[in-house]
């Protein structure tokens, strides 16, 4: 029986049964454990970034060479013909009939499906808009399955900007099913959208908001920070909340044991960089195994057994 991925696009966490979500999951971290050379020999790859990105676009490309794969692509959507109102339909018919699986970061909501809508072969979403960020979802579960020894029951603190942060939606959305308690902790005007918390409410997963760093850091498991973006405040705005939502390793002083600081990166002031030596942070390991995240991807999207 082929594996529960084969052939299929991924777009979005909540488009993943647990079954595909485990596969992904287990895949990734026995291509850790075990590296293999081969899974895509003879295959080519089309990497699309309509969006800039350092991570994504480059261990995506690393997963692919070191599995045996070729890549075509272009770092920057201004150098295509989308600039001269080429629509995504057709860019996704074309590069489909070159390539034997498209990856795709875009700055629009729903980019990466309508591009799937209209290719002939697999698509993996890099990254759309505020909507979704699978692979990063995965690296990040991958993640927390080597520090915590489990993801279930977990307590996950998330902080920063919940609202437009494409990585915080997914990963509540995949660690609900893990039945995770959320802390959230942002400035209100970037809370978590009501769409997530309706879902977490719905799978019986408990959540709350706190107004401080300090409080999370006291009973998490995971303290997953991301960037605050100054462009979206007013001076006076940003004045208010600048510093209450960075963390310096004094703060740690009271953290569990078992706490791992996570960030998807890049990172600006939000974690200091006294806080890379202490023994919670786990951010720059977080990012060398989106390299085995994706490879699982791409590996079992082109392959019937992994
Ligand atoms: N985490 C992440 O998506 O990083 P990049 O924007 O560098 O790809």
């Amino acid at each position: 029986m082929p594996n529960p991925l084969y052939g299929q696009h991924i777009i979005s966490i909540p488009d993943l049964s647990n079954e595909q979500l485990e596969c992904l999951l287990d895949t990734a971290l026995r291509l850790k454990q075990a590296p293999r050379h081969d899974l895509l020999e003879g295959r080519l790859i089309g990497s699309c970034f309509f969006e800039p990105s350092t991570r994504t676009r480059l261990s995506f490309e690393t997963a692919v060479q070191r599995l045996g794969g070729k890549v075509i692509g272009f770092s920057d959507g201004a150098n295509t013909s989308a600039k001269k109102g080429e629509t995504l339909a057709d860019t996704a018919r074309i590069i489909s009939s070159y390539t034997d699986a498209i990856i795709i970061r875009h700055p629009k909501d729903g980019a990466a499906r309508v591009l799937a809508e209209f290719s002939a072969v697999p698509v993996i979403n890099a990254g759309d808009g505020t909507n979704q960020h699978p692979s990063q979802t995965l690296l990040d579960l991958v993640t927390i399955q080597e520090t915590q020894g489990s993801l279930a029951n977990l307590t996950i603190a998330m902080v920063g900007d919940l609202k437009y942060g494409r990585t915080v939606h997914s990963l509540a959305q995949a660690m609900k099913r893990w039945n995770a308690e959320f802390i959230f902790v942002s400035p209100p005007s970037l809370a978590m959208p009501d769409y997530i918390t309706e879902e977490l409410d719905a799978a019986g997963c408990r959540y709350q908001t706190l107004p401080s760093l300090e409080a999370a850091i006291e009973r998490a498991d995971i303290l997953y920070m991301t960037r605050v973006q100054r462009e979206r405040f007013d001076e006076q705005e940003f004045a208010k909340i600048q510093g209450k939502f960075n963390l310096e390793a004094a703060m740690l002083q009271h953290a569990k044991p078992n706490l791992r600081v996570l960030h998807p990166l890049p990172r600006v002031d939000e974690i200091h960089p006294n806080v890379d030596d202490t023994v919670y942070a786990y951010y720059f390991e977080q990012a060398k195994n989106g390299v085995f995240a994706r490879m699982a991807m791409l590996s079992l999207v082109l392959n019937e057994t992994v």
